[in-house]
């Protein structure tokens, strides 16, 4: 399966998953047609398949209802899996040992045992994976990065990330259980999660919010910001996690929390996240976000912009705009294959921002606060918090329990 690319070679990629972010993949891949191609594209859901075929104005590409038929096509270099988490590491494995590159959505997976495996199926088979959190492919974030670590904000004692918003009264609602639209594979797109009757909450999009297929806000946009503190940071694994929540704002049939705080523990600072769901009350006057609190001043970062404050006027202000990226995401998982350029954000990296936000879950969930060894990827003296690091996957979508190991 070994191939060498040459100057003109353009990579042969198929999009899994053609919802919201499986369509914004596709304008990016776009942009970059000199250097790849989009020949395929899959998803469990006709309406979405014919949806990505007529909007990308491509009929040429080859649409697909099972994903395993991509795998087995022998001219295809790569794939996308923008499908929701619970698929992520399932989808990631079987490409790796059908030999292909992978570009994985974030949160890189679903529970902390899948991240495992993705990271050994990728080192086993050799194949270049990327995690989509594609903050780290834009300059003002590395700019950001930068600062930190440059010690210009003196000692950081705490990083705040955050995401508010008043979605009361009703959230997304509380619809009936009913039957699957038509053209819709419930069974298929349940995959490796518990078998259960359709309710259109937990399908396209708001899958977000229950935790059979995901991790609630803390894993979908907290991971993105807790990704940018803990790069900035050079730091990974904390000792200990605690969260607090519940559903106190929002009348609908969300399972995850509408308003939560996460702390995590590091050697000396902490790391702290909050969702908020049921007030429009930006903190340090903004809606969402990384803060870095250093004794010398505080720095701000979104995807908009970066904005250094100083305290006690011991450094100057400071203040810039956003950059691109999500197109040099992509360009740099292209460059990765073709050329073996370092990846922003290899599966190794993307495993571990992303167990930081699921431990914060599990936290949550258990309700008292947990004791983390990374190298061992073991909760401390807690059996409820521990069975909540892995699934039951239903058959046959099981992932091989070899790769399950730890990474350190
Ligand atoms: N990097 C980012 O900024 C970013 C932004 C949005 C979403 N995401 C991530 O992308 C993933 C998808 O989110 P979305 O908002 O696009 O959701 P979505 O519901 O809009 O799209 C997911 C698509 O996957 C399809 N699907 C489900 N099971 C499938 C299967 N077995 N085979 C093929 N297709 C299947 C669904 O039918 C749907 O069309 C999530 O993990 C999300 O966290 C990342």
């Amino acid at each position: 399966m070994k191939r060498n690319y040459g100057a003109n070679d353009q990579i042969r990629i198929a999009i899994i998953g053609c919802g919201g972010i499986g369509r914004h993949h596709y304008r990016q891949f776009a942009r970059l047609s000199g250097q790849c191609q989009i020949v395929a594209a899959c998803d469990v859901y006709q309406k979405h398949l014919d949806e990505f075929r007529r909007l990308t104005g491509r009929p040429d590409i080859e649409p697909y209802t099972d994903y395993r038929r991509i795998l087995e096509r022998t001219d295809i270099d790569a794939v996308v899996v923008a499908t929701p988490d619970h698929w992520h590491a399932k989808m990631t494995i079987d490409a790796c040992e059908a030999g292909k590159h992978v570009l994985c959505e974030k949160p890189a997976m679903h529970n902390i045992a899948e991240g495992l495996a993705m990271v050994h199926a990728a080192r086993e088979h050799k194949r270049v994976v990327a995690i989509g959190l594609q903050q780290r492919s834009g300059e003002h974030f590395k700019e950001a990065v930068d600062i930190v670590r440059s010690g210009r904000l003196g000692k950081i004692t705490t990083v705040h990330c955050w995401n508010v918003g008043n979605e009361t009264p009703n959230g997304i609602g509380n619809p009936p259980d009913g039957d699957p639209p038509p053209g819709l594979d419930w069974d298929f797109w349940l995959g490796p999660a518990p078998k259960r009757p359709y309710n259109p909450n937990r399908c396209i999009y708001n899958f977000r919010w229950f935790w059979d297929y995901a991790g609630g806000k803390v894993a979908d946009w907290g991971v993105h910001l807790i990704d940018i503190a803990l790069w900035a940071m050079g730091e990974h694994n904390p000792t200990e996690v605690c969260a607090y929540g519940g559903k106190f704002a929002l009348n609908d049939n969300r399972e995850t929390p509408d308003t939560v705080d996460c702390i995590w523990k590091f050697k000396d600072w902490t790391l702290l996240y909050t969702h908020r769901a049921g007030s429009d009350y930006p903190l340090y006057g903004r809606g969402y976000g990384t803060m870095f609190f250093g004794t010398n001043g505080s720095l701000y970062v979104s995807r908009e912009g970066l904005e250094v404050h100083p305290d006690k006027e011991r450094i100057p202000a400071y203040k810039r705009g956003g950059s691109a990226q999500s197109e040099p995401h992509a360009e740099n998982f292209l460059a990765a294959i073709r050329e073996g350029v370092p990846l922003a954000v290899d599966v190794l990296t993307g495993v571990r921002s992303t167990i930081v936000p699921l431990l914060g879950n599990i936290a949550y969930r258990v309700g008292r606060s947990i004791r983390w060894d990374a190298q061992r990827a073991q909760i401390l003296g807690d059996r409820e918090a521990s069975a909540l690091l892995s699934r039951n996957w239903r058959a046959p979508w099981g992932i091989p329990k070899r790769y399950i190991k730890p990474i350190g």
